[in-house]
């Protein structure tokens, strides 16, 4: 049973992502954490780096895997889930690189890879999702099979429109290729912490949570996770039954 919780504003999320991340981390400090881009992650990892700041969060033991990378992006492209994640949260919390892992480059071509290196240092304990309008989780989009692991993806011209912001506005500029987890590698978290804001994402959500699990939107499986908490603002939350 997914366990919903709906707040009245993206600040109280980000307010209530950290405070299970402060559980987690205190009952185990060296906790590998699966994390997410995305719009929707801003406000969280902005928390994120006010309480280590404020040390009240100690991520020296973390290691952290991102869910997704475009293909063939400089780290330094604008556009880039690395630069995202190096701007947002790595450096201005001052974490390491050696505890940062991605995707894409590191384990091209063999990207099954990343599974095995994931489980070999014992598993995600602690998943940061967001969901796309199409329901997609990571970058496995509808009809993925749900036994896939880390795998290279053609990105639907939807998608591509829906990430264009981050390149200059233009979706024709967003790669076509990504590497993703994929939804067994998602699956397999512990405890997997899904967040979605504002209104734009009100529909699939509610389809999501509520109607069939099925491969045409991804993050219905969510639903068959034991270790699911959904996160929203009201107007992500406004078609949720409660
Ligand atoms: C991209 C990412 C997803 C993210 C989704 C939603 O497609 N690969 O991981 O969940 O965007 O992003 P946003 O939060 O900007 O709506």
């Amino acid at each position: 049973m997914v366990k919903i919780e709906i707040y009245s504003q993206a600040q109280e999320v980000a307010k209530r992502v950290l405070d299970l991340l402060g559980s987690q981390i205190k009952t185990y400090p060296y906790s590998q954490l699966g994390l997410a881009t995305g719009f929707t992650m801003i406000p969280i990892y902005e928390e994120m780096v006010r309480m280590v700041r404020q040390k009240q969060l100690n991520l020296r033991g973390v290691r952290t895997f991102n869910l997704d990378e475009y293909v063939g992006l400089d780290e330094s492209d604008p556009g880039s889930f690395r630069r995202f994640m190096r701007g947002h949260f790595f450096e201005p919390a001052d974490m390491s690189r050696e505890q940062s892992f991605f995707p894409w480059p590191d384990f091209s071509p063999d990207f099954a890879k990343y599974d095995d290196v994931i489980t070999a240092s014992g598993g995600i304990d602690w998943q940061l999702l967001g969901i796309g309008r199409n329901g997609h989780i990571g970058f496995n989009e509808p009809g993925t099979p749900w036994d896939s692991k880390t795998h290279e993806v053609t990105l639907t011209d939807d998608t591509r429109r829906a990430n264009q912001q981050a390149f200059g506005g233009d979706w024709r500029k967003v790669p076509e290729k990504a590497v993703t987890m994929g939804i067994a590698t998602i699956f397999q978290a512990r405890t997997i912490i899904l967040v979605a804001l504002g209104q734009s994402k009100s529909a699939i959500l509610a389809e999501a949570l509520h109607g069939p699990v099925t491969s045409r939107v991804p993050a219905s499986i969510l639903q068959e996770h034991p270790g699911v908490i959904v996160l929203c603002d009201y107007a992500a939350g406004a078609l949720l039954e409660l």
